[in-house]
């Protein structure tokens, strides 16, 4: 008869998994995942003790390792009905015991390190006696580095964003000084030119004409600077103001008009976006009761998002580059559109792409963290966020809808 071949369940998992009893070898019982963390083929491992696979190669203190080793033969010899008289009493002090067993580990194999999550469970005889021990094995070693860089990142982040705060506090000050002072100054270029006027008044030929349209034209040369000035400091106040606001922790709601949040991202994304055309179609009459700082975070980073996907299109460029966002009321949702004119996501990455630390960015550049941090908010509110082709631009288009009931949607008059 046709047999097909034996399916060993345990293979399929992604853990290592291995049974022992009161002697500490392993048992036949291991998935193929034991041999890959440890380095050994079968016969290497047939009948391998614990303290031979797991002990003798990690890199904790021997007198951990005796510990470990003198608790598991404990359990194995430990009689229920003689030290406990209830079946409560005796698996609580079961229980006691197993999780004194450690939880992780690091072991060495040939020069490398390998950071091992260790999980114990175990099968017990009907009169409670343990029989068997199955130790699941984790190798953590990338997932630990990957979050002790992401912790560093952060680390660094926090200090770099109390900086920013500070420095967009204390830069507020002096563009105020700048502004005001320069006002003064315009006041007092106003007045010498009304006299210089009145003094040339009759001088209408010769060189006394030739002065005054000499003065005339220093004098609107000057108030021309001034128009400069007022715009810079109106723009140091513009970021000022965006990065204040971005970095103002509240873990409150409150009410704020969208179109201004998203004039002050657009303000922080500017030095991202290289000049491409970013146009916002929302009215100003919409606002919302939701955390401002945790709308502003998403904003941002669908804005980023948008500008490095211009940024890193191959050139010659399929289409010029353009960002459009777009807020609109629906009968029952607010409806966000962040489109661009980049290459788009091609299907195969548009779940993918949601993924807390999924980037195709080069390292350095991404975190993969933006979208997940994203969708979680809208979600956390009962709202969907898509990825799609965008008709209008041709890139890609993230459309969000959220409840009106969520967010407290109100008109106010513009
Ligand atoms: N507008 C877009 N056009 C094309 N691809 C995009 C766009 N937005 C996001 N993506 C893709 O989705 C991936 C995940 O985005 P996400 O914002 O989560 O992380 P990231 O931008 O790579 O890093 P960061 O955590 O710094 O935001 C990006 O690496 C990119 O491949
Ligand atoms: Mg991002």
């Amino acid at each position: 008869m046709d047999r097909s071949p034996q399916i060993n369940l345990i293979d399929y998992i992604d853990q290592a998994v291995l049974h022992f009893g009161p002697d500490l070898c392993i048992s036949e019982h291991y998935s193929e995942k034991v041999l890959e963390i440890f380095d050994l083929s079968p016969t290497q491992m047939r009948g391998i003790h614990l303290k031979h696979l797991l002990l003798d190669r990690c890199d904790s203190a021997a007198s951990f390792k005796e510990a470990t080793i003198r608790n598991l033969h404990d359990l194995f010899a430990w009689d229920p009905k003689r030290d406990t008289q209830t079946k409560v009493q005796a698996s609580q002090s079961f229980e006691e015991k197993i999780f004194r067993l450690p939880t992780e580990c690091r072991i060495v194999i040939d020069e490398a390190k390998k950071n091992l999550a260790l999980s114990w469970r175990w099968v017990l005889a009907p009169e409670g006696r343990l029989l068997r021990i199955v130790l699941i094995l984790e190798d953590v070693t990338e997932a630990l580095a990957m979050q002790q860089s992401l912790e560093l990142q952060n680390e660094k982040l926090l200090t770099l964003g109390e900086m920013t705060a500070n420095f967009a506090h204390d830069i507020a000050a002096p563009t105020q000084l700048i502004d005001l002072c320069s006002h003064q100054i315009e006041q007092a270029v106003k007045e010498a030119q009304a006299e210089v006027s009145i003094l040339f008044a009759d001088q209408n030929e010769g060189e006394g004409l030739a002065i005054k349209q000499h003065f005339e034209q220093k004098f609107e040369d000057i108030l021309q600077h001034f128009s400069s000035i007022y715009q810079a400091t109106k723009r140091i106040d513009d970021l000022h103001r965006a990065v204040r606001n971005s970095f103002r922790q509240s873990d409150t709601k409150e009410h704020f008009s969208i179109h201004e949040l998203l004039e002050e991202c657009l303000v922080l994304a500017r030095s991202r976006s290289h000049g491409y055309p970013m146009q916002v179609t929302c009215p100003k009459s919409f606002w919302i009761t939701a955390d401002r700082s945790r709308w502003g975070s998403m904003i941002s980073n669908l804005i980023n998002n948008a500008c490095d996907a211009l940024r890193d299109q191959p050139e010659p460029r399929l289409r010029q580059p353009a960002i459009h966002i777009e807020v609109s009321l629906g009968p029952t949702d607010l409806n966000f559109d962040f489109e661009d004119s980049g290459p788009g996501v091609p299907e195969s990455l548009r779940e993918r792409i949601f993924q807390s630390r999924f980037s195709t960015k080069k390292l350095g550049q991404g975190t993969g963290l933006g979208l997940s941090i994203c969708k979680n908010l809208v979600e956390e509110l009962g709202g969907t966020i898509q990825v799609l082709s965008s008709q209008k631009l041709g890139g890609a288009c993230f459309h969000i809808t959220v409840p009106l009931s969520s967010l407290n949607v109100s008109l106010h008059s513009a």
